[in-house]
Parts: structure tokens; sequence; C-alpha cells
């Protein structure tokens, strides 16, 4: 029978091991299908091994994140539930393949990634795709408030900097390379710091500016809003700071998010987004990148590198495995898929 926990209860066990088994999973089967050209086949290779590994779990899951409404892509769909059903009941973020273009074009950066917390912590969306984000690691935490995402981009880099004991001009700020982020980039330049944009991946971009001596200091911008409740638990497993807040493209966006009844003018924290410290983030890379090499196949199997980190502790562990090549066939390749 599994036991329902309350948000002051601890989840009791480390998860940390078996959730790199899912996002190893996840990451096997999309990495046969880097520099294909088919986002959705990496995508839908990565959400069945995801979906058949957390089956494993000692979990009673619930997928309240699950990538793919925005697109119409394959998804763990939201409401679905995961895990043997044995064990503490637990709030899930996934992205299968966070960054699915990057994948298909075999650009760097492309991470599968999940995201645990306490049954009833993470903030719901609703019909809100797009969030305007700022993420920094810890040692810049007292530089964020809640004023922070209506400054002067000079203003709040040189806060950042501040903080970080660093001149504007040696801070890295990642922005994903967006026509509507020319301003901010041109912003962000202007009061001299440097500049890493990729084209898809804020989760991973998060993931960097929260990691101390990632290289990148600060992320800014507007990206999916599921990837930013993805991203909060890994900023809270940290120790970083985040906000966020609706950021809606079109008007039938905004319209729903009114017609909902949610306050788009709201500025949420990385404790809104997640309501726990006892959070759980794996990732591991599909193709190489900043913080993680991506999958390598070779005659024996294949190796990949993943991040897991348990929030209640803050222990953060790098975990490179070997995989033998019966595991790797079994969880599939492009051909078979
Ligand atoms: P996918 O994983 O669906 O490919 O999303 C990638 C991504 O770049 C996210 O990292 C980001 O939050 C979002 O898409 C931005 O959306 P858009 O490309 O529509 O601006």
């Amino acid at each position: 029978m599994s036991s329902v926990l309350t948000m002051n209860e601890c989840l009791g066990r480390d998860l940390a091991l078996d959730l790199v088994r899912v996002t190893e999973a996840a990451a096997l089967a999309a990495g046969r299908w880097m520099g294909r050209g088919q986002k959705d086949a990496g995508d839908e290779a990565a959400v069945h091994a995801m979906r058949a590994m957390l089956g494993t779990v000692d979990i009673d899951g619930v997928v309240v994140i699950g990538e793919g409404e925005k697109d119409e892509a394959p998804m763990l769909f939201n409401g679905e539930a995961v895990g043997t059903g044995q064990g503490p009941a637990v709030d899930i973020a996934v992205d299968p393949v966070e960054g699915t273009s990057l994948l298909a074009h075999g650009r760097p950066d492309s991470i599968a990634v999940i995201g645990v917390a306490p049954r009833g912590t993470m903030w719901s969306p609703g019909p809100g795709f797009y969030m305007n984000k700022l993420v920094v690691g810890r040692e810049a935490r007292e530089a964020i408030s809640s004023a922070s995402l209506a400054l002067p981009v000079a203003e709040l880099l040189a806060a950042i900097g501040k903080a970080k004991h660093k001149a504007v001009a040696d801070l890295t700020v990642f922005v994903l390379d967006k026509p509507r982020h020319s301003r901010l980039i041109a912003d962000v330049r202007a009061a001299g710091a440097r500049v890493l944009t990729r084209t898809d991946g804020d989760v991973a971009g998060a993931l960097m500016a929260a990691t101390p001596g990632s290289g990148v200091d600060v992320l800014m911008g507007i990206g999916g809003t599921p990837e930013g409740v993805i991203s909060a638990c890994a900023v809270r497993a940290l120790g970083g700071a985040m906000l966020g807040q609706l950021a809606p493209q079109k008007p039938e966006e905004r319209e729903a998010l009114l017609a909902a009844g949610i306050d788009i003018d709201r500025v949420l924290t990385e404790c809104d987004l997640v309501a726990s410290d006892d959070v759980f983030f794996s990732a591991t890379g599909i193709t190489d990148g900043l913080l993680m090499q991506g999958v390598r196949y070779t005659d024996g199997g294949s190796t990949t590198h993943s991040i897991v980190m348990r929030g209640k502790s803050r222990t953060r562990r790098t975990i490179q495995a070997e995989h033998c090549i019966d595991k790797v066939r079994t969880i599939g390749s492009c051909s078979e898929a």
C-alpha cells in the first residue's frame, strides 16, 4: 500500500539512484537519433524508455509537468500515474528530451531530465506556455528580489556581479537565441557582460546558471513554462534562486490565462514553483554539453554522464556510467523504433 506523505514529511529515502536510471534510459534511447533530423522520433524513443524505467521505481507518482502539449509531441501526459504505486506519493516533472531540435541537429546540451517532489508541491502552469525567467546560483541569492525581473538589465547584472565579487565584464548570461530576445541580448552586451546563446534548452541553461563554477552566471529570458517548473527543481536542489513570471506570447494564450483566473503579474520564486526542499532532480546528457558529456556508443555498449541532486541534503552527484551492449539493445535502437 502506498503511503501519502504530507508536505512537512521527508520522502524518507534517497530516490537519486533510481531517478538517474530513468534519465539514463531516456538518453540512451534518444541518443540513437542524434543528428538524424527527426525530433519527434527521438522524443518518442525517449518517452517510451523513460516510461518503462519509471514503472520500476517504487513511487506513487503522478506526472504534473509532462512535456509535449505545446507542440503535440509524443509525451508522458499530465495526470499519468507512474511508478510501482508502492512508495511515497510524489509529483513528477519530466522532459525525456529537453531540446528536441538540438538532438535532431546534433547540437550541444540536449538532455533528459526529471524532477520529483512530494505530492501537491509542484505549481501547475494551467494554460500558460511561456514564462520569463531569471536564475542565479546560491552566491547571488541576495542580489535577487521579486522586483528583479522589472529592473534595467545593467542594474540587475551590476547587483549580481557585486554579490559574486565579479566584474560585470566577467559575467556570462545564458539567453535562448530567439527573435523575442534581440533587445535583451543587446542590453546584456551593452551592460558589458558576455552572452551564451543556445537555440533551445533553457533547463540546461538554468542548471548551468545555478551550478557554481559552471562558467554561466545567470539565465535570463522567456522559455517554456513546464521547463520553468523542471528548472525550479534543480535550482532548489542547488540552493540557487529563480524568478518566473508568465509571459504569454499570443493573445489567445493571454486570454486563456485570464479566463482561468491566473494572475499573470505574479512573480513566482523557486519556492512557489516547487513548494518543498525535499526535491530530487536528475539529468543525463544526450548530446555533448557544458556540464555533461552526451551518450557515447562503443563496441561493448555505451557510456552516459548524469547529474543527480537531492534538495534535502543538497547532495550533487555526477555519475558516469558504462552500460553493457545487452542493456543498450533492450532500450532500443533507432532502426528498431
Ligand atoms: P523542446 O524540448 O520541446 O524541444 O523545447 C525546447 C525549448 O527550447 C525549451 O528549452 C524552452 O523552454 C522552450 O523550448 C522555448 O520554446 P520556443 O522554442 O517555442 O520559444
